[in-house]
């Protein structure tokens, strides 16, 4: 029987199961331009309104996979382990970890992505180091990772093209929020990036995908069931991101947040949550033994730092870019700060240009959101709250909108909230 689009979008809107065939034929054709884009929409609204079982899920990973090619690690001889969150405001997590994991005797291929919307991304930080080159060919992926331990690059255009698509698709159409089809987007890279462990940090709160944790649960159990049915050896912890993490939020600034972390300082969350992954990456990985405070405190992490941003053209000692406009945001009245929205300071650090509108959209280095106090800092009338940076002063009244309300204070403090929430795996 042969398949269209029409009935495979009609079986998803009326809530039926779509079978392994239609799932093979539905993501092939439209990869190869047979399915069109208003037909994909279509489909991934009905997916979104209607969900997917376990087996479509699998079904669909496998499809997306499929569509490219599957990078072969065999020739790197230390244990290889990735790790991947779900996105949030001020998570620089990755450029500390990546060198520190590295450093404990793993290998680390991080392939990772760029910012849209109010969360940022790995590439953009790293491209504010002057030199650095995000584009690998594969053969210089391997050896990368075979002689540093650790790489960071955007993924080859060969890498699941079918989510590629979908993806950019799904970012226009209001279709981004299914948990099938992050679970699915997430693990096919992961999966065809060919590593053996992988560590998940889904984040829960304002500034993430997932605003509760029951949802944060359910996409955490489905990709951690995807990477196992693969032969990918997966855990996931559950963090929150109600408030951004560390004290600093946009590009060159999350970069020297993170080079105080791998000189032994840096803010006690990025520390925590650092060493947090780390130490699942290592156990994942079959490197337990390993202690990777102790690693992080001899400096051979920020060594392997140094090493991985050479072995990219960047120059780990060239000064970064600085914002032409510093704005301060002080407290108008006294107390306790309570919260710090990471959503509001999350969309401030981009409307002053750290992130883009669109794909295609140039970042601002500099620009970005340095914050001089946290949940459970006294403060005084006139205390400065935050700085907002920015090369472009026209920016700064619609970033203050956000930035200002994300502040609450008040008299008494408020429970401190656990950073690690769950650990599923
Ligand atoms: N990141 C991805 O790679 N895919 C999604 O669907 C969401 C976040």
């Amino acid at each position: 029987m042969s398949i269209n689009a029409v009935d495979v979008i009609r079986t998803k809107r009326d809530g039926g199961t779509l079978s392994d065939a239609q799932i093979d034929w539905v993501l092939d054709a439209y990869t190869k331009g047979v399915v069109a884009d208003e037909q994909m929409s279509a489909l991934a609204m009905a997916i979104l309104l209607r969900g997917m079982d376990d087996r479509e899920i699998a079904r669909w990973t496998a499809a997306m996979i499929a569509s490219g090619e599957r990078l072969d690690l065999s020739a790197v001889t230390r244990p290889t382990v990735d790790k991947h969150s779900t996105g949030g405001v001020g998570d620089k997590i990755t450029l500390p970890l990546t060198p520190l994991v590295a450093a404990c005797g793993a290998a680390v291929p991080q392939l990772s992505g760029r910012g849209l919307g109010h969360t940022g991304g790995t590439l953009d930080k790293l491209e504010s180091i002057p030199g650095w080159r995000a584009a690998l060919s594969n053969v210089e992926f391997v050896e990368q990772l075979s002689t540093v331990g650790a790489v960071i690059c955007q993924a080859g255009e060969g890498l699941a093209p079918a989510d590629r698509k979908l993806y950019a698709l799904r970012d226009v159409t209001g279709t981004v929020e299914a948990i099938p089809l992050i679970a699915s987007s997430i693990m096919s890279k992961k999966i065809a990036e060919g590593t053996g462990a992988l560590v998940l940090d889904v984040k829960v709160g304002t500034g993430a995908f997932m605003k509760s944790s029951d949802d944060a649960r359910e996409l955490a159990r489905t990709m951690v069931e995807l990477g196992r049915a693969h032969g990918v050896n997966t855990v996931a912890l559950l963090t929150d991101m109600n408030t951004p993490l560390g004290l600093t939020v946009g590009n060159a600034i999350e970069v020297q947040e993170s080079l105080e972390v791998l000189a032994g300082g840096g803010p006690a969350d990025v520390v925590e949550l650092t060493l947090a992954l780390a130490r699942e990456m290592l156990d994942a990985a079959g490197l337990s033994d390993v202690d990777p405070e102790a690693v992080l405190a001899s400096g051979q992490a920020m060594d392997t730092w140094r090493e991985m941003i050479r072995a990219q053209d960047g120059d780990p000692d060239a000064p970064m870019a600085a914002a032409k406009e510093v704005e301060v945001l002080r407290a108008t009245q006294g107390g306790v700060v309570s919260a710090v929205d990471a959503m509001g300071i999350g969309l401030a650090a981009w409307r002053l240009g750290a992130g883009r509108a669109r794909k295609e959209d140039p970042v601002s280095f500099a620009a970005g959101v340095v914050l001089h106090k946290k949940p459970g800092d006294r403060v005084s009338p006139g205390d400065v709250l935050a700085e907002l940076r920015t090369d472009e002063p026209g920016r700064i009244a619609s970033a203050l909108e956000t930035a200002t309300p994300a502040f609450t204070i008040e008299s008494l403090p408020r429970p401190a909230v656990p950073l690690i929430i769950d650990r599923i795996g």
